[in-house]
């Protein structure tokens, strides 16, 4: 009797052991991958897209979590995810972000499925799908539910996009890893804008119906490879995702704030920010977190451009300004704010300030390339804007060649530069 106990317990122990202890590797491919757009059109692109989530994130403000409304989220990102759901499996491509919890996919049978290149995810081909019970915490996590014998979603975007569906359990596989019964939405009904080559969303924040908190790995990380780089970025989740496996440079932490009324969102303590050598005159109010939830400073993988504060920003501009020793220029196409005019000869060498966020306990400095970039007509600009509605974000254009480190269990997020191409 004893010796059964035992074995359970040990065969438990093994089990829960094996799934959690060698850690998840999958890949990341941009959302523009594959195009044939210049690094320059590229870049444009991800300006637009970060306009138009700027638009919706502050949206989430101006309506505050009204008893009617469905809560609303952005709907674009950057990265897709590489995986697949089911047995056998059907692969999926799902956008990562960090601004909401639900994994949800398109479903079979659709009332209203939006076209994909791949084929839509159909649970009945799957031995592994199964129904959530109304009664289960996932289910009750929802930010808008219904019980109609089984447990019903609806989440909406903040551009009108919608998807509706039930809520499923999966087998997931990420990598060469299967992680067992995975709550997800399976929609049925998907309108709105929603990008080129993506099947639904994964969820990355940090409530109990994101990936992330589902998958029970505490931690994971990514490193972004250049924008127009073929290659892909790597993802990791658990003991895969160490920096200093992979890096001889200096690891910097920094912890990570919640904000109650955004629960989902990674929000950092921001100090001030350094350009050149002059630390900007910024008082500390404008990147606080504000009673009432806004403000604050967060990271968001489905933001391009970091987007400053605007009297961050103000300051960041006339920086520049007094620093770069070239003459403005205007942007050749509006994406960008702030350029300047390169100097005919190309033998004349062009300096450009450091710029350094100072977090708590971390020094971020950018490379150059993550904040400065060549138009087509012979000027360079400053890739970053300022937001709508008075909170900071950091983008992932200012994110590449940095493996960065989410650790939910210690509430860290690490960082150090790297060449992401070589992860
Ligand atoms: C999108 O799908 C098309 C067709 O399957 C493919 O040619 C293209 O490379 C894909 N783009 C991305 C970014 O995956
Ligand atoms: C700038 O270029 C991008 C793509 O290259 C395009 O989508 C956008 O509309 C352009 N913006 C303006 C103001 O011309
Ligand atoms: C995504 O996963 C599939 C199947 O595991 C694989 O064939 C494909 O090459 C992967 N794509 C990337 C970009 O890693
Ligand atoms: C999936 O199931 C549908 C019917 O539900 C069937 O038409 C289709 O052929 C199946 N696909 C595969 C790959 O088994
Ligand atoms: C470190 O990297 C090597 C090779 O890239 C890999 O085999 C190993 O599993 C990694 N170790 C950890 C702890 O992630
Ligand atoms: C939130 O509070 C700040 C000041 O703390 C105020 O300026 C802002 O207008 C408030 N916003 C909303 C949406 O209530
Ligand atoms: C930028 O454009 C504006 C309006 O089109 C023009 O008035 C200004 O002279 C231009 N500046 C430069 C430096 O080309
Ligand atoms: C960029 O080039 C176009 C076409 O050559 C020209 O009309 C425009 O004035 C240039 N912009 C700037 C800022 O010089
Ligand atoms: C942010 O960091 C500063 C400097 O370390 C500290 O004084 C402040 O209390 C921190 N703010 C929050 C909200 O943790």
């Amino acid at each position: 009797m004893q010796k059964i106990a035992f074995i359970l317990l040990f065969l438990s122990f093994c089990t829960s052991n094996i799934s959690l202890s060698h850690g998840i590797r999958t890949e990341l491919t941009h959302i523009d991958a594959g195009t044939k757009y210049t690094k320059l059109e590229l870049l444009q692109r991800m300006v637009q897209r970060t306009k138009t989530r700027a638009r919706f994130l502050a949206s989430r403000y101006t309506d505050p979590t009204s008893q009617v409304s469905i809560p609303s989220f952005p709907s674009n990102g950057e990265y897709l995810i590489n995986l697949s759901i089911g047995t056998p499996a059907q692969p999926l491509a799902l956008t990562l972000d960090t601004g909401s919890d639900l994994i949800w996919t398109q479903c079979q049978p659709c009332l209203q499925c939006f076209s994909q290149p791949l084929p839509v995810y159909n649970p009945s081909n799957s031995s592994t799908f199964s129904d959530i019970s109304c009664d289960s915490d996932l289910c009750q996590s929802l930010p808008h539910s219904a019980c109609h014998k089984q447990c019903m979603y609806a989440y909406s975007y903040g551009d009108g996009s919608l998807t509706v569906g039930s809520l499923g359990s999966e087998t997931f596989t990420l990598g060469s890893t299967q992680i067992q019964k995975v709550g997800f939405g399976c929609g049925f009904l998907n309108a709105g804008i929603f990008q080129s080559n993506e099947s639904g969303i994964a969820g990355f924040g940090r409530g109990h119906l994101s990936l992330i908190s589902q998958l029970g790995y505490g931690k994971f990380s990514y490193c972004f490879t250049s924008l127009g780089e073929s290659k892909s970025s790597p993802v990791l989740f658990g003991s895969a995702a160490d920096l200093n496996n992979w890096t001889s440079g200096k690891v910097q932490s920094t912890p990570l704030l919640s904000n109650p009324a955004m629960p989902t969102l990674y929000y950092l303590n921001l100090t001030g920010i350094t350009v050149g050598t002059t630390l900007l005159n910024i008082p500390k109010s404008v990147f606080s977190l504000k009673d009432n939830g806004t403000g604050g400073v967060y990271i968001d993988s489905g933001t391009g451009i970091t987007q400053l504060a605007e009297p961050a920003y103000k300051q960041v501009k006339l920086a520049f300004l007094s620093q770069m020793n070239l003459p403005i220029a205007n942007s050749s196409n509006e994406s960008f704010d702030l350029c300047f005019r390169l100097p005919s000869s190309s033998s004349d060498k062009v300096e450009v300030p450091k710029f350094t966020f100072h977090f708590e306990g971390a020094d971020f400095e950018l490379p150059t390339e993550n904040y400065m970039a060549q138009d087509d007509n012979g000027t360079i600009c400053l890739v970053m804007g300022k937001s709508l509605d008075g909170s900071t974000v950091i983008g992932n254009f200012q994110q590449q060649n940095v493996h960065i480190l989410y650790d939910l269990e210690i509430g860290k997020l690490s960082f150090v530069p790297a060449r992401c191409d070589q992860l």
